[in-house]
């Protein structure tokens, strides 16, 4: 079976989605877009999901889930009131997740395995899943995001996730869990300035029209000017992995609204690989 990437997407995690009843309206539409890309992504019977958060925060390594079973209750330490502790119980993948290692280490870059019972859930790794695959079936591998890596070697860790699958011979969708524009203010209703939105309509727009190398000159301004979370690292990732696709050549799909979250600008998007 020929292993491939299906989908480099990304998806929301604000806090305020954390628990869906309690989301704010001006939220509803992230998470109705947060639901359409689910089912995209469940119409593609993936493999493995691998989803890189942008609150999973290492230092030296890029550091992979190996876990059979990702098992836990995730607690949010920022905001242990919005988040207090829910519940998650889905397959891993831990031939992926030693796959991915290998290849992001064939890259010269650091990489390890996380195969501790103990790890617990970041909410940047919860927060999409819980819309992505309700059910809770597709196995998932998670990642790190490692704050020495410069956006480069952010584009060529996502060309080993593409390296991975077709090494694995298995059928991949990638996630970068991340906000667009980052700058954080204290009201959650808050929208980005005028200027950072206008940035991150400007970044998606040039997804969707397929405009990805574009894109990727675009990102490494944009990160520092509207202060793009995790400085854009986990959507350098993203765009890693379309790198050398036919996917260069093909529009994206932005899923639902585009949302605020305390100054940020949320929103869930994919390029389908083919
Ligand atoms: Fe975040």
């Amino acid at each position: 079976m020929t292993g491939m990437v299906l989908m480099s997407a990304i998806a929301s995690h604000s806090p305020r989605i954390g628990i869906e009843a309690e989301a704010p309206d001006f939220l509803r539409g992230v998470i109705a877009g947060e639901y359409a890309l689910g089912r995209a992504i469940q119409a593609l019977e993936p493999d493995v999901i691998v989803l890189q958060s942008a609150h999973w925060v290492t230092t030296f390594t890029w550091y992979v889930t190996c876990q059979a079973r990702h098992r836990g209750v995730c607690v949010s330490d920022e905001l242990p009131d919005l988040i207090p502790g829910q519940p998650y119980d889905r397959p891993g993948d831990p031939e992926f997740g030693a796959g991915l290692v290998e290849a992001i280490k064939a890259k010269d870059l650091l990489a390890g395995r996380n195969e501790t019972a103990h790890y617990k859930w970041d909410y940047g790794t919860f927060v999409p899943l819980q819309y992505l695959d309700p059910a809770q079936r597709i196995p998932v591998v998670t990642m790190g995001t490692c704050i020495l890596a410069d956006l480069d070697e952010c584009y060529c860790v996502g060309t080993a996730i593409r390296e991975a699958a077709a090494n694995s011979g298995k059928r991949v969708v990638f996630v970068a869990s991340s906000a667009l524009s980052h700058r954080l203010v204290r009201n959650p209703a808050s929208w980005p300035t005028p200027e950072n939105q206008a940035l991150d309509r400007e970044f998606v727009a040039m997804l969707c029209q397929g405009r990805t190398g574009e894109a990727r000159r675009f990102l490494n301004g944009f990160a520092k000017r509207a202060q793009v979370e995790m400085g854009g690292r986990n959507i350098a990732t993203m765009l890693g992995v379309l790198d050398g696709t036919t996917a260069d050549h093909q529009s994206g799909v932005e899923y639902g609204k585009y949302g605020p979250s305390s100054g940020a600008g949320h929103t869930n998007f994919a390029i389908r690989i083919q």
